[in-house]
């Protein structure tokens, strides 16, 4: 469907309720019922018309949904307008969950440019590429600690290599202060999308409350690590940067700015790539033909040497398997912006703070350039070249990812590493459900075994919600 011409639809009173709720429980299979309902742009509004405007922010702000690439570019592009949310939850007026929300994805501006600029370096493409002997030693020796006949959690074992990466190559090195933060940012955002973080009643027992009193010991624990940075300057460590390089005005920035940028910065660098990875060694887990061929290219080419970053990223079937998964589950497959003024949308008014979701996760399976997009099928990529707003897993526009290099090329490694190892065996009482927080993760342990790589790839039937995304061949 040409979504520029989208006849929108408006829903109020109780069916706007209803699919705000079927929203919260599940937004991507809403989102895909919505638009397969009703078109690709919806409004949810005057869900409860008898609440007073601005009394409970959760029924009173109009939800927009939208899909296709054609709203990722005229939202994208105009960040003044369509302002971009925290990857935190947020919290009440003056305090540390408050403070914490106002990282890069919310900037505008100059203020965002500068930011933008700051981090440019390490992240572009020669420096990631100069990372890559460092990368492949931290995957083996990460992925080397593990045991033939040892099992576990997927997401932990996806955590831990992802983490490494992150933090050692780009926050100044192995740290156990680091890791701790790191945890309790993963932690805080998984409160992101709960019903709890928008009822905002601060108890002890309420979510809202936890959320309070965990970003309060976040912030000390912040602050200890900003403190140590003070005055060690190191241009490959983004956060040693953050807290040593002038705002904007030109002056130091306070302990208290600094801490508002770093919580989603260490979300961001280490969440999104974590959630590939997961969901592409279970893609492969689950298509043993894919496996297999992908298996027979890293022996081919690497011919048993340590998959270094040079090698991975030259291998065509690589290359279109870590972008096959990322279209079919993408890491971060909804986005939000909120309207910074009245303003229109495919012709359609918006009013101001309404909040428009962006589906990534339905754009990049637009049937006119992804037929049968429900199907994990690698080799779609040797004959298509979308563009960044049809393939959104990175984004477009002034925010766009500019982790993009960093996190593909660590999805590579990953995966090169781990195969030309180990077989992964997804346990055959798995059940694979998933949750938006607002990375995607599966909801409960995926439990697998390791076996020593043997080429015997089988897949083991799949349960759960994940089945509602993908069309696996068993
Ligand atoms: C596979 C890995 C990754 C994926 C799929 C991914 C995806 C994304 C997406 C979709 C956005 C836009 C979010 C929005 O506007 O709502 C984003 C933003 C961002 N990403 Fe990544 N990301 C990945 C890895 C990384 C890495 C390794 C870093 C390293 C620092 C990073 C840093 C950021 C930052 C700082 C932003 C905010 C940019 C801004 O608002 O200007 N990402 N990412």
């Amino acid at each position: 469907m040409d979504d520029a011409t989208a006849t929108p639809v408006r829903l109020t009173g109780p069916a706007a309720l209803r699919w705000g709720f079927r929203f919260a429980r599940d937004p991507l299979m809403a989102t895909r019922r919505c638009f397969e309902t009703f078109g690709p742009l919806v409004m949810l509004a005057e869900a409860l018309p008898f609440i007073r405007p601005g009394r409970v922010a959760i029924f009173d702000v109009p939800l927009v949904l939208t899909a296709g690439a054609a709203f990722q570019r005229e939202l994208l592009a105009d960040p003044e307008t369509w302002r971009g949310v925290s990857l935190l939850p947020g919290g009440p007026r003056n305090s540390a969950a408050r403070r914490m929300s106002l990282g890069l994805t919310r900037m505008t501006g100059q203020r965002h440019a500068h930011y933008r600029k700051l981090l440019a370096p390490p992240l572009r493409k020669a420096s990631v590429e100069a990372l890559g002997q460092s990368m492949a030693k931290i995957a083996e020796a990460e992925v080397g600690s593990w045991r033939p006949g040892e099992g576990g959690d997927l997401w932990d074992y996806s955590r831990r290599l992802m983490r490494r990466f992150a933090v050692e190559l780009l926050l100044g090195g192995p740290s156990e202060q680091a890791n701790a933060i790191a945890d309790k940012v993963s932690r805080l955002m998984e409160h992101k999308w709960g019903w709890g973080a928008f009822v905002p009643i601060n108890l002890p027992f309420t979510r809202y409350g936890r959320i309070v009193r965990d970003a309060e010991q976040l912030e000390r624990q912040l602050l200890q690590w900003v403190r140590s940075k003070r005055g060690q300057a190191d241009g490959r460590d983004l956060a040693a940067l953050i807290v040593n390089s002038p705002d904007v005005d030109g002056s130091l920035p306070v302990d208290m700015a600094i801490v508002g940028q770093l919580p989603s910065l260490l979300a961001a660098s280490s969440e999104a790539s974590q959630s590939a990875l997961t969901f592409t060694l279970l893609m492969l887990m689950q298509h043993p033909h894919v496996a297999r061929h992908l298996l027979d290219e890293l022996r081919d080419k690497l011919g048993g040497a340590s998959p270094s970053l040079d090698a991975a990223g030259a291998l065509p079937y690589l290359d279109a398997v870590v972008k096959e998964s990322m279209r079919i589950l993408p890491p971060v497959p909804l986005q939000i912006r909120v309207a910074q003024s009245d303003a229109t949308l495919a012709g359609q008014g918006v009013p101001r703070g309404s909040r428009v979701i962006l589906n990534g996760f339905l754009t990049a399976r637009m049937p006119e350039m992804y037929p049968d997009g429900d199907v994990f099928r690698p080799e779609r990529w040797f004959t298509i070249t979308p563009s960044t707003f049809e393939w959104p897993v990175f984004s477009g526009g002034p925010h766009s990812c500019p982790g993009y290099w960093f996190g593909l090329s660590a999805v590579k490694i990953a995966v090169a590493a781990i195969l030309t190892r180990y077989r992964m065996v997804l346990a055959s009482d798995a059940r694979v459900d998933y949750q938006v927080q607002p990375t995607m993760r599966p909801l409960q342990r995926v439990p697998i075994a390791l076996r020593r790589q043997d080429g015997a790839f089988a897949a083991t039937p799949i349960r759960g919600r994940i089945r509602n995304l993908v069309r696996f061949p068993q």
